[in-house]
Protein backbone atom coordinates (compact mmCIF):
# COMPACT_ATOMS: atom_id res chain seq x y z
CA UNK A 1 0.00 0.00 0.00
CA UNK A 2 1.17 3.67 -0.55
CA UNK A 3 0.41 6.02 2.04
CA UNK A 4 0.79 9.97 2.43
CA UNK A 5 1.67 11.40 5.47
CA UNK A 6 1.55 14.80 7.26
CA UNK A 7 3.70 15.26 10.16
CA UNK A 8 3.94 17.73 12.97
CA UNK A 9 7.77 18.84 13.15
CA UNK A 10 8.70 21.22 15.64
CA UNK A 11 12.63 21.36 16.89
CA UNK A 12 11.05 22.19 20.62
CA UNK A 13 9.07 23.82 22.79
CA UNK A 14 10.16 27.25 22.72
CA UNK A 15 9.97 26.90 18.55
CA UNK A 16 7.32 26.78 16.45
CA UNK A 17 6.00 23.65 14.45
CA UNK A 18 4.16 22.97 11.27
CA UNK A 19 3.11 20.10 9.03
CA UNK A 20 5.57 18.00 6.76
CA UNK A 21 4.28 16.29 3.85
CA UNK A 22 6.10 12.39 3.74
CA UNK A 23 5.23 9.68 0.71
CA UNK A 24 5.89 5.72 1.69
CA UNK A 25 5.21 3.69 -1.08
CA UNK A 26 5.28 -0.43 -0.93
CA UNK A 27 4.21 -0.85 2.81
CA UNK A 28 3.38 -3.79 3.88
CA UNK A 29 -0.23 -3.62 5.67
CA UNK A 30 0.42 -5.93 8.58
CA UNK A 31 3.74 -4.17 10.07
CA UNK A 32 2.74 -1.50 12.83
CA UNK A 33 2.02 1.94 12.70
CA UNK A 34 5.19 2.50 15.03
CA UNK A 35 7.10 0.34 12.13
CA UNK A 36 6.04 2.05 9.39
CA UNK A 37 7.59 5.44 11.13
CA UNK A 38 10.76 3.62 11.56
CA UNK A 39 10.97 2.59 7.91
CA UNK A 40 10.50 6.50 7.24
CA UNK A 41 13.19 7.63 9.31
CA UNK A 42 15.74 5.36 8.10
CA UNK A 43 14.89 6.99 4.60
CA UNK A 44 15.17 10.60 6.24
CA UNK A 45 18.70 9.17 8.04
CA UNK A 46 19.71 7.94 4.70
CA UNK A 47 18.69 11.44 3.36
CA UNK A 48 20.76 13.07 5.78
CA UNK A 49 17.52 14.58 6.92
CA UNK A 50 16.70 15.16 10.73
CA UNK A 51 14.45 12.01 11.79
CA UNK A 52 11.24 12.62 13.24
CA UNK A 53 10.89 12.26 17.15
CA UNK A 54 8.36 9.74 18.37
CA UNK A 55 7.84 8.20 21.96
CA UNK A 56 7.93 4.46 22.24
CA UNK A 57 9.00 1.55 24.38
CA UNK A 58 7.67 -1.59 25.11
CA UNK A 59 5.43 -2.01 21.76
CA UNK A 60 3.12 -4.04 23.91
CA UNK A 61 0.75 -2.00 24.75
CA UNK A 62 1.66 -1.53 28.48
CA UNK A 63 4.14 0.94 29.40
CA UNK A 64 2.37 3.81 28.27
CA UNK A 65 5.17 5.81 26.25
CA UNK A 66 4.14 5.81 23.06
CA UNK A 67 0.96 8.35 22.09
CA UNK A 68 0.17 10.88 19.07
CA UNK A 69 -2.68 12.37 17.85
CA UNK A 70 -3.59 10.01 14.10
CA UNK A 71 -6.08 11.85 12.06
CA UNK A 72 -7.28 13.73 15.32
CA UNK A 73 -7.41 10.66 17.33
CA UNK A 74 -5.40 9.80 20.05
CA UNK A 75 -3.48 6.51 19.39
CA UNK A 76 -5.38 6.75 16.27
CA UNK A 77 -8.88 4.92 14.99
CA UNK A 78 -8.38 1.68 16.66
CA UNK A 79 -10.52 1.42 19.88
CA UNK A 80 -8.66 0.32 23.01
CA UNK A 81 -5.91 0.36 20.96
CA UNK A 82 -2.11 1.90 21.69
CA UNK A 83 -0.32 3.32 18.71
CA UNK A 84 2.30 0.63 18.89
CA UNK A 85 -0.14 -1.81 18.61
CA UNK A 86 -2.08 -0.30 15.35
CA UNK A 87 -1.22 -1.83 12.23
CA UNK A 88 -1.17 -0.26 8.85
CA UNK A 89 -4.18 -2.46 7.67
CA UNK A 90 -6.32 -0.36 9.58
CA UNK A 91 -5.68 2.07 7.08
CA UNK A 92 -6.42 1.86 3.17
CA UNK A 93 -4.24 1.97 -0.07
CA UNK A 94 -3.75 6.15 -0.77
CA UNK A 95 -4.76 7.16 2.62
CA UNK A 96 -3.50 10.86 3.67
CA UNK A 97 -2.85 10.44 7.48
CA UNK A 98 -2.21 13.29 9.72
CA UNK A 99 -0.04 12.90 12.64
CA UNK A 100 0.38 15.21 15.58
CA UNK A 101 1.44 15.29 18.77
CA UNK A 102 -0.91 15.38 21.93
CA UNK A 103 -1.66 19.12 22.74
CA UNK A 104 -2.49 20.39 26.46
CA UNK A 105 -0.54 23.10 28.06
CA UNK A 106 0.40 20.23 30.74
CA UNK A 107 2.27 18.44 27.61
CA UNK A 108 4.61 20.98 26.39
CA UNK A 109 6.24 19.11 23.10
CA UNK A 110 9.33 17.81 23.48
CA UNK A 111 10.17 17.65 19.57
CA UNK A 112 7.80 16.20 16.56
CA UNK A 113 5.46 13.98 18.36
CA UNK A 114 6.96 13.61 21.61
CA UNK A 115 6.01 15.32 24.66
CA UNK A 116 7.08 15.68 27.70
CA UNK A 117 4.44 13.68 30.56
CA UNK A 118 6.05 14.32 33.76
CA UNK A 119 2.89 16.45 35.00
CA UNK A 120 1.42 13.03 35.37
CA UNK A 121 4.42 11.42 37.29
CA UNK A 122 4.37 14.00 39.84
CA UNK A 123 0.62 13.83 40.69
CA UNK A 124 1.67 9.76 41.26
CA UNK A 125 4.95 11.15 43.59
CA UNK A 126 2.43 13.18 45.35
CA UNK A 127 0.49 10.33 46.65
CA UNK A 128 -0.54 7.81 44.67
CA UNK A 129 1.14 4.98 46.47
CA UNK A 130 0.94 2.90 49.90
CA UNK A 131 3.27 3.47 52.25
CA UNK A 132 4.38 0.10 53.21
CA UNK A 133 7.02 -1.07 55.86
CA UNK A 134 9.34 -3.75 54.11
CA UNK A 135 10.57 -6.94 55.83
CA UNK A 136 8.82 -10.24 55.71
CA UNK A 137 5.95 -10.12 53.12
CA UNK A 138 2.60 -10.98 55.15
CA UNK A 139 0.56 -13.92 53.87
CA UNK A 140 -1.73 -13.04 51.24
CA UNK A 141 -4.68 -14.51 52.40
CA UNK A 142 -4.31 -12.38 55.95
CA UNK A 143 -6.31 -9.28 54.36
CA UNK A 144 -9.10 -10.64 52.31
CA UNK A 145 -10.88 -8.53 49.61
CA UNK A 146 -14.13 -8.67 48.53
CA UNK A 147 -13.54 -10.28 44.77
CA UNK A 148 -15.98 -6.95 43.20
CA UNK A 149 -13.49 -5.17 44.53
CA UNK A 150 -10.57 -6.67 43.22
CA UNK A 151 -11.95 -6.76 40.02
CA UNK A 152 -12.69 -2.99 40.01
CA UNK A 153 -9.39 -2.01 41.66
CA UNK A 154 -7.52 -4.53 39.00
CA UNK A 155 -9.75 -2.41 36.07
CA UNK A 156 -8.72 0.73 37.25
CA UNK A 157 -4.92 -0.22 37.61
CA UNK A 158 -4.91 -1.50 33.50
CA UNK A 159 -4.57 2.67 33.28
CA UNK A 160 -1.07 2.66 31.55
CA UNK A 161 -0.62 6.82 31.97
CA UNK A 162 -0.35 7.27 28.67
CA UNK A 163 -2.12 11.00 28.21
CA UNK A 164 -4.66 10.36 25.33
CA UNK A 165 -7.46 11.31 27.72
CA UNK A 166 -5.54 14.81 28.20
CA UNK A 167 -5.34 15.07 24.89
CA UNK A 168 -9.01 13.81 23.99
CA UNK A 169 -10.40 16.24 26.62
CA UNK A 170 -11.42 19.58 25.62
CA UNK A 171 -10.35 20.77 28.91
CA UNK A 172 -7.20 19.15 28.94
CA UNK A 173 -8.50 17.17 32.02
CA UNK A 174 -6.26 14.70 33.99
CA UNK A 175 -9.47 13.25 36.09
CA UNK A 176 -9.58 10.26 34.34
CA UNK A 177 -6.16 9.66 34.64
CA UNK A 178 -5.81 10.50 38.38
CA UNK A 179 -9.07 9.20 39.51
CA UNK A 180 -7.83 5.41 38.05
CA UNK A 181 -5.23 5.86 40.14
CA UNK A 182 -6.73 6.85 43.55
CA UNK A 183 -9.24 4.14 42.72
CA UNK A 184 -7.22 1.44 42.22
CA UNK A 185 -5.96 2.03 45.94
CA UNK A 186 -9.47 3.07 47.60
CA UNK A 187 -11.21 -0.36 46.34
CA UNK A 188 -8.24 -1.95 48.42
CA UNK A 189 -7.79 -1.99 52.21
CA UNK A 190 -4.15 -1.50 51.85
CA UNK A 191 -4.88 2.21 50.32
CA UNK A 192 -6.98 3.12 53.26
CA UNK A 193 -4.94 4.53 56.03
CA UNK A 194 -3.61 7.25 52.63
CA UNK A 195 -7.06 7.67 51.49
CA UNK A 196 -7.86 11.02 52.73
CA UNK A 197 -4.49 12.62 52.55
CA UNK A 198 -3.97 10.97 48.92
CA UNK A 199 -7.31 12.46 46.80
CA UNK A 200 -6.18 16.00 48.66
CA UNK A 201 -2.33 15.69 47.75
CA UNK A 202 -3.09 13.99 43.93
CA UNK A 203 -6.12 16.68 43.20
CA UNK A 204 -3.99 19.78 44.21
CA UNK A 205 -1.20 18.27 42.44
CA UNK A 206 -3.19 17.86 39.13
CA UNK A 207 -4.25 21.61 39.67
CA UNK A 208 -1.23 23.16 40.14
CA UNK A 209 -0.01 21.48 36.65
CA UNK A 210 -2.60 23.07 34.82
CA UNK A 211 -5.20 20.12 33.70
CA UNK A 212 -8.59 21.71 33.38
CA UNK A 213 -11.49 20.75 34.93
CA UNK A 214 -13.88 18.01 33.99
CA UNK A 215 -17.03 18.56 32.18
CA UNK A 216 -18.36 14.89 31.67
CA UNK A 217 -18.30 14.86 28.24
CA UNK A 218 -16.62 11.26 28.20
CA UNK A 219 -14.15 11.90 25.54
CA UNK A 220 -11.38 10.71 27.92
CA UNK A 221 -13.54 7.20 28.56
CA UNK A 222 -14.04 7.04 24.48
CA UNK A 223 -10.36 7.69 23.50
CA UNK A 224 -8.60 5.86 26.36
CA UNK A 225 -6.82 2.80 25.12
CA UNK A 226 -7.62 0.83 28.50
CA UNK A 227 -11.16 1.81 28.46
CA UNK A 228 -10.72 2.99 32.00
CA UNK A 229 -14.52 3.34 32.76
CA UNK A 230 -15.93 7.16 33.69
CA UNK A 231 -17.05 5.95 37.18
CA UNK A 232 -13.46 6.44 38.73
CA UNK A 233 -14.13 10.17 37.76
CA UNK A 234 -17.53 9.66 39.80
CA UNK A 235 -15.42 7.76 42.49
CA UNK A 236 -12.13 10.14 42.73
CA UNK A 237 -15.20 13.11 43.31
CA UNK A 238 -16.84 11.59 45.85
CA UNK A 239 -13.12 10.57 47.93
CA UNK A 240 -12.28 14.18 47.63
CA UNK A 241 -15.53 15.52 49.19
CA UNK A 242 -15.05 12.70 51.76
CA UNK A 243 -11.26 14.24 52.11
CA UNK A 244 -12.38 17.64 52.15
CA UNK A 245 -15.53 17.12 54.68
CA UNK A 246 -12.78 15.26 57.00
CA UNK A 247 -10.42 18.26 57.36
CA UNK A 248 -13.17 20.34 57.68
CA UNK A 249 -14.63 18.73 60.86
CA UNK A 250 -11.32 18.34 61.96
CA UNK A 251 -10.08 21.95 62.05
CA UNK A 252 -13.29 22.50 63.96
S1 LIG B 1 -6.87 6.78 31.78
FE1 LIG B 1 -6.56 5.76 29.79
S2 LIG B 1 -6.02 7.41 28.38
FE2 LIG B 1 -5.75 8.22 30.44
S3 LIG B 1 -3.61 7.87 30.95
FE3 LIG B 1 -4.75 6.07 31.71
S4 LIG B 1 -4.67 4.59 30.03
FE4 LIG B 1 -4.09 6.56 29.13
S1 LIG C 1 5.20 1.61 23.46
FE1 LIG C 1 4.54 0.83 25.40
S2 LIG C 1 2.38 1.13 25.32
FE2 LIG C 1 3.01 1.68 23.33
Amino acid sequence: MNINLKIWRQPSDKKDGKLHDYRLENVDPNISFLEMLDILNNKLVKEKKDPVAFDHDCREGICGSCGFMINGRPHGPQKATTVCQLHMRSFNDEDDILLEPFRAKSFGVIKDLSVDRKSFDRIISASGFVSVDTGKAEEANYIPIQKSNADEAFLSAACIGCGACVAACKNSSAMLFTSAKVSHLALLPQGEVEQADRVNKMVATMDAEGFGACTNTGACSAECPKEISQTNIARLNREFVKAQLGSFIKKK
